[in-house]
């Protein structure tokens, strides 16, 4: 073929290529912490089989679930550099860097994952998404959540004074070990792949969890009491790398955004049906649940208060959100 007719065939493609915008066929990355089982990684793979259908086969989600990749915070950085596409994070990671997000750990700001649900799913809640590019250089596709926290003991418990000065483990992020250490508490921030083991040998004393995770991650093996205190949501971001973002044509960022809060709303539904069984399931196997509300903590929720409220204006914001829930009927 003459190198003028090369030249024009090459041209035609870079042209192509430049004015749609259109990234070439490919397979993305999506890393979790979670294990298989886990809602969040069902999510995550039936999300992948909707882009795989909806391009025709175009584009794959390919995910690693179980750290593979690594932590939340290597993950956050892989998301930067563009070496991952997708993560679905615990806000937890993010609010360590932009801290407007700890207001979603604001303790008692809703009292279940009805309320949870709402929060998240406020214009509040977008709104904060706006601030991600810009401090973390992230997309945020949207939130879900892995229900509320619990307070998991080795012991019986019957008041505060049973666990002060206990290890409890903690994910790592400020707002939640505030709130232990005005507990009396002493919280250890430590991987969720790391607390079988720590909990089993007695390293730790306590679990700051989610029932999902203390139902199928088989914490209860080594729990007498699961304190039900509904104490802080604990809510997630499906995040996208803004370098991955700078390659999609605006039809596929659109897909990719569609179809990931399709699931991620499916994930807080599954929550809102599927708390009460796994309760059920931990009381089955003997372990004693007790119901607390912010009583049992003392003056922990307004202390946390006084050191946060100042700092993060969103606090105010979500709780308006959370506030108008109630009234509309919502009782707590
Ligand atoms: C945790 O660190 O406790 C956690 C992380 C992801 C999903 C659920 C729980």
């Amino acid at each position: 073929m003459p190198a003028s007719i090369n030249r024009t065939i090459i041209s035609i493609v870079i042209f192509f290529v430049l004015t749609t915008g259109t990234a070439s066929s490919r397979d993305f990355r999506l890393g979790l912490v979670t294990p298989p089982t886990h809602t969040w990684t069902g999510a995550a793979v039936a999300f992948g089989k909707d882009v795989e259908q909806s391009t025709a086969g175009k584009h794959r989600i390919v995910v690693f679930p179980s750290r593979q990749l690594g932590n939340e915070a290597q993950m956050l950085q892989l998301l930067q550099t563009g070496a991952l596409d997708f993560a679905i994070l615990t806000v937890s990671e993010i609010s360590n860097r932009a801290p407007a997000f700890s207001a979603f750990y604001t303790p008692y700001l809703v009292k279940d994952v009805s309320a949870a649900a709402v929060v998240l799913r406020s214009e509040a809640a977008r709104e904060m998404l706006k601030m991600l590019p810009g401090e973390v250089g992230v997309f945020g596709l949207g939130y879900c959540l892995a229900g509320m926290r619990q307070l998991v003991s080795r012991d019986a418990v019957s008041t505060i004074a049973d666990i002060r000065g206990k290890k409890i483990r903690i994910t790592p992020f400020r707002a939640i070990k505030d709130f232990y250490v005005f507990a009396g508490m002493a919280p250890i921030p430590m991987p969720l792949a790391s607390v079988y083991d720590a909990f089993a040998n007695g390293q730790i004393d306590a679990l700051d969890m989610d029932l999902e995770a203390t139902w199928k991650l088989k914490y209860y093996d080594h729990a007498h009491t699961v304190l039900i205190s509904n104490h802080m949501m604990f809510p997630a971001l499906a995040l996208l790398s803004g370098k991955t973002w700078l390659r999609l044509s605006e039809k596929e960022r659109n897909l990719f955004q569609r179809l990931m809060r399709k699931h991620l709303d499916l994930v807080i539904d599954s929550y809102l049906e599927k708390e009460k069984q796994w309760e059920a399931d931990l009381l089955r196997a003997g372990v004693n649940i007790t119901r607390i509300d912010s009583g049992f903590f003392g003056d922990t929720v307004s202390l946390w208060e006084t050191k946060w409220a100042t700092q993060v204006p969103e606090i105010t914001k979500l709780k308006r959100v959370a506030a108008g829930y109630r009234h509309r009927g919502h009782q707590e």
